[in-house]
């Protein structure tokens, strides 16, 4: 066990990471569970603090561009249009890795996921490492992805011995990850960055082919980004008559149910999606925390981040525990 501590003290963090320890760390998507991506040692102890099966890879975490290029054998064209653009930024990009990536972070593919996160403190604590970062989202697998430095202390409190206190991530949602074919962009996870800004800018077709929806990518269960509580996304309207009977918490885009009794919270007052998409899981967490008995979440609008919060809604309620 540690005593966990929360500070900004980029030091520390770099000598815990030499030394194979972990370290929690801010991104602008959800907060990271940090380890050397280089020490095998370091690698096992996040699946232990996790919980994570062996066979879900972890994304590689870099500083810029040109460490990026060490740890790949080739970039496609689409590919660096896409980074000139989005990164650093929401963006995880899956390339043939190069050999001297351990088999343990791409669980054996021989593909990597990697990605130049855009928070100022991560970066210069990038910058000043020797080794690539290997870093899940900082929560028990399963639950809910962390936005702030108190959600990672609710979960792996004395699990770690250090968080970097970075603020609320300001995308609140993981990465999109993607991958390459000939002419051709392929969506594996919807998430922080649009399929709308990836079609603009690769210039090619894009394809979505989640993971999770066919379970040929190892890690990408259903039943993930979960509340304990039982969550259902459909109609409110409809699932309050339903659950007419239980203690009910809400969310919602932009507009109140006005119902008595209910803990409800409206991501996005203003009806704008980014915004929505950043309080998400928080919102969630604040339900999951309270009394409520059952969550009801609305059916959001399928554009730009819209998908990708209807994606963790989904994934989130699967299967259904009532
Ligand atoms: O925004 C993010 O991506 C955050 C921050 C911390 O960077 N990280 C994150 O990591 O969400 P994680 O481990 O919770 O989700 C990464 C996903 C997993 O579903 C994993 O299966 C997939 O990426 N993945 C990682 N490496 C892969 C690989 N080599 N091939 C296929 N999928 C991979
Ligand atoms: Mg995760």
């Amino acid at each position: 066990m540690y005593t966990t501590e929360i500070g900004t003290d980029l030091a520390r963090a770099k000598q815990l990471l030499e030394e194979g320890e972990l370290v929690a760390i801010p991104t602008e998507t959800v907060y990271g569970l940090a380890g050397n991506g280089l020490n095998s040692k370091a690698i096992a102890k996040i699946y232990a603090a996790k919980n994570r099966p062996q066979f879900n890879p972890l994304i590689l975490h870099v500083a810029n561009l040109s460490q990026l290029q060490q740890w790949v054998e080739s970039i496609p064209d689409a590919c660096r249009l896409l980074m000139n653009a989005f990164s650093p930024g929401p963006i995880t990009y899956l390339l043939p890795k190069s050999s001297t990536v351990p088999d343990l972070v791409t669980a054996g593919s021989n593909r990597v996921a990697i990605r130049i996160p855009s928070h100022p403190l991560t970066l210069q604590l990038l910058n000043s490492l020797n080794f690539p970062i290997a870093a899940p989202s900082a929560n028990p697998s399963g639950y809910v992805s962390p936005v702030t430095s108190k959600h990672v202390l609710d979960g792996l409190n004395g699990l770690i011995p250090y968080i970097i206190d970075g603020g609320s991530c300001n995308i609140g949602l993981e990465s999109t990850i993607v991958g390459f074919e000939l002419n051709k962009v392929i969506v594996h996870r919807l998430g922080g960055l649009s399929i709308e800004n990836i079609q603009r800018i690769s210039g090619v077709e894009v394809e979505l082919r989640l993971s999770h929806a066919s379970l040929t990518a190892p890690g990408q269960l259903k039943s993930h980004y979960a509340t304990k509580k039982p969550l259902i996304v459909g109609d409110i309207n409809k699932n309050l008559l339903l659950y007419k009977d239980k203690k009910i918490g809400l969310l919602t885009f932009s507009s109140s149910y006005k119902i008595n009794g209910c803990i409800e919270h409206i991501l996005s007052p203003g009806g704008n999606i980014e915004e929505a998409a950043s309080h998400l899981f928080n919102a969630m967490r604040l339900l999951d925390y309270s009394d409520v008995e059952v969550i009801l979440a609305e059916v959001f609008p399928a554009e730009g981040l819209g998908k990708a919060i209807n994606d963790r809604l989904a994934r989130a309620s699967y299967p259904l525990k009532y």
